[in-house]
């Protein structure tokens, strides 16, 4: 045999050592295609570019163009679609494709333990002896794939688990099923891997953006949106929707190879970690696990993790690793004994979008607020949820009286996911954006490619507001009793008109309005008074500065060491401050140079306000905490949260309000929260308020 075998391109087309070198490189083509396929959609490992890639793809079309005999059946190029089809075929599944019981909380899966327990004989609860397997339950559609001597033969959807749909056309599309399975052995016969074909979240929110655009219907959510795309008559609008595969289990598998059946036939571990080498991927976090303690400890995890998943679950898979096992216990009607999915609080809801109001922040900037009818997500009854700006409303096509869905993720605000244009009776009104600022009626402006409108009047009632609640605030200078109600009364009665005001207040001036006792009033001048004294940190943080938050300010504070050395930083100076952006820097140095705001700040001078300067040491970064970030959560006895904090700030460290893979240590007090769960899950060191206390000696 003649001709190049070895990778390189052929231009050979004459003879019969051309036609095998084309051949060759054909077969060399779709073997590294298919491995970069497999690197970038089952790995997340890419190791060439998108444009090397499309090269080496255009090359094989070259070829295959000009020698349609050599076309191979596995070929990458055929996943960009056939001819559309004019329905598709029913398709009977040789196994039936079941379905699962549920599981609703940590004791129905206590319960399913003993159950299997007390049906296998295994003496009793509570030993934790029996071995199984935990993957999250995707939300997609289900699919079983039959592969032939090791070539994807046919596709077909679950149907009602007897009867499916022939999709096989469309699932030829789906990057992250293999064409060809891989590795060392490779099944022959038959081989059927079942499994589920889901959209992500990102490119789901993507897709409904762009048909809304072109006036065509939104999907309620990812599930609707992969059934939607995989049931497309025309394979070549299934190829650009962009759809990924988990695999979970196996169908029939024909093969009688002694080494493939152990693969299958012994534990689900062992075939599912088979099929990952045949090119699938798999549930992330799959997991081995013994008895009732491993399954309630993984289930904490996995709801802990769900949010940060790009795809979504509804819940866990349980099965019973031991496939011989299996046969035991049998099935129930529709569903196996030996497995079971323990779902998840329902995160999502569809309610009606009654009206959407603006509220103008301290900035200036108006926010829409979507109102809606009351409905319970998550445990939790929601009536708001933020709709960030104009664009997010236009791009998701919101309009009042629209059914909507919303979502809850973990603690962060509800979000309207989308509408469901399907529900419209034609009755559902655009929201205007307001052309002035709803509180004072001064006009709004927005800045080019700027998502934000903002009101332009620095007297604008709400603004002023919201920037004394900001600034007499916890971070800020923690003025208690100054909440948004006393601010209210105090700026709608014309008492104060700005923050400087606060410190002219006299304890009559406060007594004179309604409900304001003679002790709250004293109590709160007070309060005024002692906040003279505040941190310098706090002081810059509460004067509210565009991309100033608690962080910057404390660096700023740091640097600057005194108020008249804050006032006096330059745009240079700011700017060489390591951890300080361009961005953050140009806001700063734009308030340092804005006439207004620093005479406020000479009159909160002239008042007596003196912030402490910086003690050395406040920001140290050579501390003996200095790179360990603490998340604190729930109550401490001897202390308090905010104690707590400072006291590490002292030393170096830093305190962050959520847990991610960068914190160190989650503290944790009496009646922690959510961080405590999520802390686990990422197997983050959890540590009590006796040994923070032991790192703060
Ligand atoms: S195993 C006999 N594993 O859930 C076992 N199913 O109610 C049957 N599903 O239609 C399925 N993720 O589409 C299994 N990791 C997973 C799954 C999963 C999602 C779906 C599947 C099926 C339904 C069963």
């Amino acid at each position: 045999m003649s001709g190049k075998s070895d990778g390189t391109s052929t231009k050979s087309k004459t003879g019969h050592g051309g036609a095998c070198a084309v051949q060759n490189r054909i077969d060399s083509l779709v073997a590294l295609l298919s491995e970069h396929s497999y690197r970038y959609y089952v790995l997340s490992q890419p190791t060439i570019s998108d444009a090397e890639y499309d090269e080496l793809f255009r090359e094989l079309q070259g070829l295959e163009r000009e020698y349609p005999d050599f076309v191979r059946e596995d070929s990458p190029t055929k996943r960009v679609g056939g001819e559309p089809l004019v329905g598709f075929r029913s398709i009977t599944h040789e196994m039936p494709m079941l379905s699962l019981d549920n599981a609703m909380n940590e004791d129905e899966i206590v319960e399913f333990d003993a159950q299997i327990a007390r049906l296998l004989n295994r003496g009793g609860m509570g030993q934790d002896d029996i071995n199984y397997t935990v993957e999250y339950k995707f939300d997609g559609v289900a699919v079983s794939l039959l592969y032939r001597d090791g070539v994807l033969e046919r596709a077909a959807t679950r149907g009602d688990g007897t009867t499916g749909e022939d999709v096989t056309e469309n699932v030829r599309t789906i990057k992250a099923v293999p064409l060809q399975l891989r590795g060392e052995v490779v099944p022959r016969g038959l081989f059927e891997v079942r499994g589920e074909v889901l959209f992500r979240k990102r490119e789901f929110e993507a897709l409904n953006a762009e048909r809304l655009k072109r006036g065509e219907e939104s999907f309620a959510n990812p599930r609707n949106a992969a059934s939607g795309s995989l049931r497309q008559l025309d394979p070549k609008e299934t190829a650009k929707r962009p759809l990924w595969f988990f695999a979970y289990g196996l169908g029939v598998v024909e093969s009688d190879e002694q080494s493939i059946l152990v693969e299958v036939r012994e534990t689900l571990c062992r075939s599912m970690k088979f099929l990952e080498r045949l090119g699938f991927s798999i549930s992330p976090h799959y997991q081995a696990v013994k008895g009732a303690t491993g399954l309630v400890e993984q289930y904490r995890r996995g709801e802990a993790d769900r949010d940060a998943l790009p795809f979504e679950v509804d819940g866990l898979v349980i099965k019973l690793d031991d496939v011989k096992l299996h046969k035991v216990l049998g099935f129930r009607q529709r569903s196996p004994r030996w497995a079971i999915a323990a779902k998840f609080k329902p995160v999502e809801a569809t309610t009606i979008l009654e009206d959407v109001f603006i509220q103008v922040g301290r900035t200036g900037a108006l926010t829409p607020v979507a109102k809606l009818k009351p409905v319970k997500v998550g445990g939790v009854v929601v009536s708001r949820a933020t709709l960030h700006n104009q664009d997010e409303i236009d791009r998701k096509d919101l309009r009042i009286g629209d059914t909507v869905v919303i979502r809850r993720q973990g603690d962060v605000i509800p979000a309207v996911v989308a509408p469901v244009t399907s529900a419209r009776t034609g009755s559902e009104e655009k929201f205007v954006f307001p052309k002035v600022c709803p509180e004072c009626g001064h006009s709004v402006e927005r800045q080019e490619g700027g998502a934000v409108t903002r009101c332009v009047n620095d007297l604008c009632p709400a603004k002023v507001q919201n920037r004394i609640c900001h600034f007499a605030s916890r971070d800020a200078m923690d003025i208690e009793g100054l909440g948004d109600k006393v601010v209210r009364l105090l700026v709608e009665n014309s008492v104060i008109s700005d923050i400087t005001s606060l410190y002219r207040l006299s304890v009559e001036d406060v007594e004179k309005l309604p409900r304001m006792g003679a002790l709250s009033s004293a109590n709160l001048i007070n309060a005024i008074e002692r906040s003279k004294q505040q941190d310098l940190n706090r002081l810059i943080f509460a004067l509210g500065i565009r991309h100033v938050g608690t962080k910057t300010a404390r660096l700023l504070a740091h640097c600057s060491k005194t108020l008249d050395g804050f006032l006096n930083l330059s745009f240079e100076n700011l700017l060489a401050i390591d951890e300080i952006g361009p961005e953050t820097a140009r806001a700063v140095s734009d308030f340092l140079n804005n006439e207004q705001e620093v005479q406020m700040v000479r009159r909160l001078i002239d008042f007596g306000v003196a912030p402490k300067p910086v003690v050395t040491g406040a920001v140290d970064t050579k501390g003996t905490l200095s790179g360990t970030t603490f998340v604190l959560t729930g109550t401490y006895e001897g202390m308090t949260r905010k104690d707590a904090e400072t006291e590490i700030l002292k030393r170096g460290g830093a305190v962050a309000s959520a847990v991610s893979k960068k914190t160190s240590f989650v503290v944790a007090g009496e009646a922690p929260g959510s961080k405590l769960l999520k802390a686990q899950a990422l197997g983050i060191p959890v540590i009590g308020e006796d040994e923070l206390r032991k790192m703060l000696e």
